[in-house]
């Protein structure tokens, strides 16, 4: 009984990571640049930058593209310094952004 409800948990708990689109190891690494640099305005929207997990701040945004978004992302574009004020190489701020649509539900 208890045997059969832990392997129900577990497989409830992979589902979601089996269904994420991108992998977990470029949504690590974004995380991980998110967490040092985007946070200080995405977390709270500071400036009026898109909140991270807010689909109506970024719903117009991600139907744009992610061509778009990365190309804004790196070369800044009116409060939003280019690459978010870090000096991340263009992989590691791909997978920042990757990280902050996959948080929008
Ligand atoms: C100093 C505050 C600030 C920091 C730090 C910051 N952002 Fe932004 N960001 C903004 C603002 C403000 C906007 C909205 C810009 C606009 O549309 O005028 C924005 C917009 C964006 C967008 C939407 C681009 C689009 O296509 O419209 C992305 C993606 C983004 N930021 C990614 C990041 C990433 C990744 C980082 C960290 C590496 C980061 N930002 C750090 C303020 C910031």
């Amino acid at each position: 009984m208890l045997k059969t409800l832990s392997i129900a948990a577990l497989s409830l708990a992979l589902i979601p990571a089996l269904s994420m689109a991108t992998d977990a190891g470029t949504l690590q690494k974004g995380e991980k640049l998110y967490k040092s640099a985007c946070i200080a305005c995405h977390s709270t929207g500071a400036a009026n930058a898109p909140k991270l997990g807010s689909k109506d701040a970024w719903a117009p945004i991600i139907a744009r593209g992610m061509d778009e978004m990365v190309s804004v992302a790196t070369n800044g574009k009116g409060a939003m310094p280019a690459r978010g004020g870090t000096k991340a190489d263009d992989e590691s701020l791909r997978a920042a952004i990757e990280y902050m649509v996959s948080r929008v539900k």
